[in-house]
């Protein structure tokens, strides 16, 4: 298989200048969907925010048993973390810490993944759920599903990092953990993103082109890697972008949409 000259991941070597994230379509144009940062509120983190954060959410919730309640309640929102085996899960203790004020945080970590992720960096009030937790918690029919509930439960989903390997099964359409299963049951009303994080080759690379188009046509939203120095002295993209912009990315995003559909509710 040959890359087109040009392709996408190289052409996504520059930014991280700007919030925003990116879509393109099969043709290959790209677009830089930019979000208007005097919507952050200031300082970062505050509990201001949090308290204005208003939506309709599920009480209850577990299939077969009582029917979801609508509760119209002010509540944090619910940010569904998850890291897949790349170096840069080094930093998913931070990305937790970064949510966990502004947010109620639960994080999925698939077992490649936990050769890096310091388990005594993930907040006390983090749950981290792992494929051990999906089959435990599951016995018979009418027990609750993890994948499902983890699903129903989170406003938002973010990756990151996200793998070659999981990149490559989500646009394949594989579900053979955790992870991967949350994600093929998603209800895509809701937002997913992802940060990948690989080797400049591995990122370079034909497939990761072709599966990045088929997430973005499944409505998932991308936080490119960043450029970074290589062990030849030359420069390279495929490392994660740094938590605190993965933060704020999301968190713009979810400002703008909230602010859009206020101002479309008035008129
Ligand atoms: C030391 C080491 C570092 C790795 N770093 C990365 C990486 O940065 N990005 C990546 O996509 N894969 C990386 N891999 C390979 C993944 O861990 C491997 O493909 C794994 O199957 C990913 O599983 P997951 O996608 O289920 O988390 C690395 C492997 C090792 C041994």
């Amino acid at each position: 298989m040959r890359r087109r000259e040009g392709g996408i991941a190289e052409r996504w070597s520059r930014r991280q200048s700007s919030h925003g994230w990116w879509n393109f379509g099969g043709d290959g144009r790209k677009e830089f969907h930019s979000i208007d940062s005097t919507l952050l509120p200031s300082p970062l983190y505050s509990q201001a925010y949090t308290d204005r954060w208003q939506t309709m959410s599920y009480a209850g919730g577990v299939p077969g048993r009582e029917p979801m309640q609508v509760s119209t309640a002010p509540r944090k929102p619910r940010i569904l973390l998850a890291a897949c085996g790349s170096v840069s899960a080094i930093k998913f203790g931070h990305l937790c810490s970064c949510f966990s004020d502004w947010a109620d945080v639960k994080a999925v970590v698939t077992p490649a993944s936990m050769n890096f992720v310091d388990l005594s960096s993930i907040p006390k009030n983090v749950m981290l759920y792992t494929d051990e937790h999906e089959w435990s918690s599951w016995s018979k029919i009418g027990d609750s599903v993890l994948h499902i509930e983890l699903r129903r439960w989170a406003d938002i989903m973010v990756i990151a990092p996200l793998s070659a390997n999981t990149l490559a099964k989500i646009a394949g359409g594989l579900c053979d953990n955790l992870l991967t299963s949350i994600v093929r049951a998603w209800d895509y009303e809701k937002p997913i993103f992802v940060a990948p994080s690989m080797n400049t080759y591995m990122w370079k690379n034909a497939f990761t082109e072709r599966h990045i188009i088929v997430i973005d046509e499944l409505g998932i939203n991308l936080i490119p890697p960043a450029s970074h120095r290589l062990a030849t002295g030359e420069y390279g993209t495929g490392v994660m972008a740094e938590p605190s912009f993965i933060f704020s990315t999301v968190r713009l995003f979810l400002e703008s949409r909230k602010k859009a559909s206020s101002s479309s509710s008035r008129t």
